[in-house]
């Protein structure tokens, strides 16, 4: 298989938030288009055989939400894009543009700075002190929610209820083009997501 070229405005290092990160190796001018977050396109059916967010200990996937029925799981031919981390204060955005998402800045990045997006995690069910755990939020931003999941999950009370059979969706959502939306708002829907977040394109 033919190597991949390095992309251009970032670089993989170790992360203060979590594991592996993405790094800014140059100005990253607002609304710049920075990656693809690509991989193997997969049925959410196969994403849950792949990742069982219940039976792991601390949550770790590589997966991407399209649609609720497809995730992209970035562990299989996925770019460095696969590493960017979470924050509730995040520096870029994912759109989804099809079947396709990319990473968009939201602001200038300078160099050093990681590079981040609102996971947006969605979790049908409860949201329990177990889950708020297993989806903790270590961003460290003034502004952290304490937990990747989508806020608007959080905001139902659901969380105070006893805990009922949990299904548990990916990471994140994207803002389609003709509707993008700041990474903390968003359509209040509530589909079965894979991971990360994004704003459809
Ligand atoms: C797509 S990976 C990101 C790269 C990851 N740091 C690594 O080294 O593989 C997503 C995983 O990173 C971790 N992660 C990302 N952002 C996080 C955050 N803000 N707080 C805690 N863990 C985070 C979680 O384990 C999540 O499942
Ligand atoms: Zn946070």
């Amino acid at each position: 298989m033919a190597k991949r070229e390095p992309n251009p405005y970032f670089e993989v290092r170790k992360s203060p938030i979590q594991g592996k990160g993405v790094f800014a190796v140059r100005r990253i001018r607002k609304g710049t288009r920075v990656a693809e977050y690509e991989g193997e396109h997969i049925s959410s059916r196969e994403a849950m055989r792949r990742y069982d967010d219940l039976s792991m200990k601390r949550h770790h996937t590589f997966l991407f939400d399209l649609d609720g029925k497809t995730c992209i799981d970035g562990a299989v031919g996925g770019n460095d894009s696969r590493f960017i981390n979470h924050s509730c204060e995040p520096n870029c955005e994912a759109v989804q543009e099809g079947r396709r998402i990319f990473v968009v800045a939201l602001q200038t990045i300078e160099p050093d700075e990681e590079l981040t997006y609102d996971y947006r995690y969605v979790v049908e069910g409860p949201i329990d002190a177990t889950l708020r755990r297993l989806y903790a939020c270590r961003c460290g931003t003034p502004s952290c929610r304490g937990t990747i999941v989508q806020p608007e999950l959080l905001a139902t009370g659901k969380e105070k209820k006893k805990p009922v059979d949990v299904t548990v969706v990916r990471n994140s959502r994207a803002a389609r083009k003709d509707e993008r939306v700041g990474p903390a708002e968003g359509r209040d829907e509530r589909t079965r997501r894979r991971t990360g977040s994004s704003a459809r394109a």
